[in-house]
């Protein structure tokens, strides 16, 4: 029987703290569907579908992706004030096998569209996506994170996401806590705060 919990109070409290009971079964399963639906769940909603724009979407994200970042929670890599406040207790309480289930069990759940914005705001995002921002030196979007924002491999899938938790993760990229983004640390540099508010427009209702 592999080990779900590791004996780790901070992470126990936190799942107090959530309203989560600790039911024994969890302790027994491998299972990604039935993880997600008695723990992650109570965030980052029924399929991962988050109605919450504290809480991304996990739908239809890559399972490279997932698990990458489930590594930076656990090693603390991923240092952001939310990650830390909310993700840190939880990555420590999976296992290898837990984390392959669960990112496996949430890349297959179907995507979402957001709600569509201000046309003129959504359009500057789509140009940006696009073609980037080729005077500041910011690449096309598109390029990694696919033509549709559906995301491949370790870039992950971008549309449909909430647009306020884009632009946070836009900002922790800027002032460098995200620890374990180096890639975007280089992208999102010399995005102005109006450029990333209309890309986010832009990908939420994709
Ligand atoms: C108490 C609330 C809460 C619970 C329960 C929770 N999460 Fe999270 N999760 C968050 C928050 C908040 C973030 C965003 C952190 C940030 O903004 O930096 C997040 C981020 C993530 C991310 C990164 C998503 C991305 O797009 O980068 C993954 C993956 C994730 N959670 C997986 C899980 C899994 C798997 C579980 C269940 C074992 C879980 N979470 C349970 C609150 C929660
Ligand atoms: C060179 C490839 C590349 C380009 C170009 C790129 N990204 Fe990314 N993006 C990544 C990778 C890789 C990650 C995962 C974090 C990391 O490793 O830096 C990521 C992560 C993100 C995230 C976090 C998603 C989440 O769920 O937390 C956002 C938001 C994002 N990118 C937005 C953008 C925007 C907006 C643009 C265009 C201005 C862009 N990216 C261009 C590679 C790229």
């Amino acid at each position: 029987m592999k080990k779900i919990f590791a004996p780790r109070m901070s992470a126990v409290a936190l799942l107090a703290a959530a309203g989560i009971a600790l039911i024994p079964a969890l302790t027994q399963a491998e299972d990604g569907a039935r993880i997600a639906g008695q723990i992650c769940s109570g965030c980052h909603g029924v399929h991962g579908r988050s109605e919450s724009p504290m809480f991304p979407k996990l739908n239809a994200q890559t399972p490279e992706y997932i698990e990458a970042q489930l590594k930076g929670f656990h090693e603390h890599a991923r240092g952001e004030t939310a990650a830390r406040d909310y993700m840190w207790g939880m990555a420590a309480l999976l296992d290898e096998a837990a984390v392959k289930s669960l990112a496996d069990y949430y890349s297959h759940q179907a995507a979402t569209r957001g709600a569509a914005g201000d046309p003129t705001l959504m359009a500057k995002g789509q140009e940006i996506f696009e073609h980037g921002v080729p005077d500041k030196g910011v690449p096309a979007c598109a390029s990694c994170h696919g033509a549709q924002a559906q995301g491949a491999g370790t870039f992950p899938r971008l549309a449909g996401q909430h647009q306020e938790y884009l632009l946070r993760q836009i900002e922790v990229f800027q002032n460098g806590t995200r620890g374990n983004a180096p890639v975007m640390t280089a992208v999102a540099h010399t995005l102005s705060a109006d450029q990333a508010k209309a890309v986010a427009a832009f990908l939420q209702s994709r």
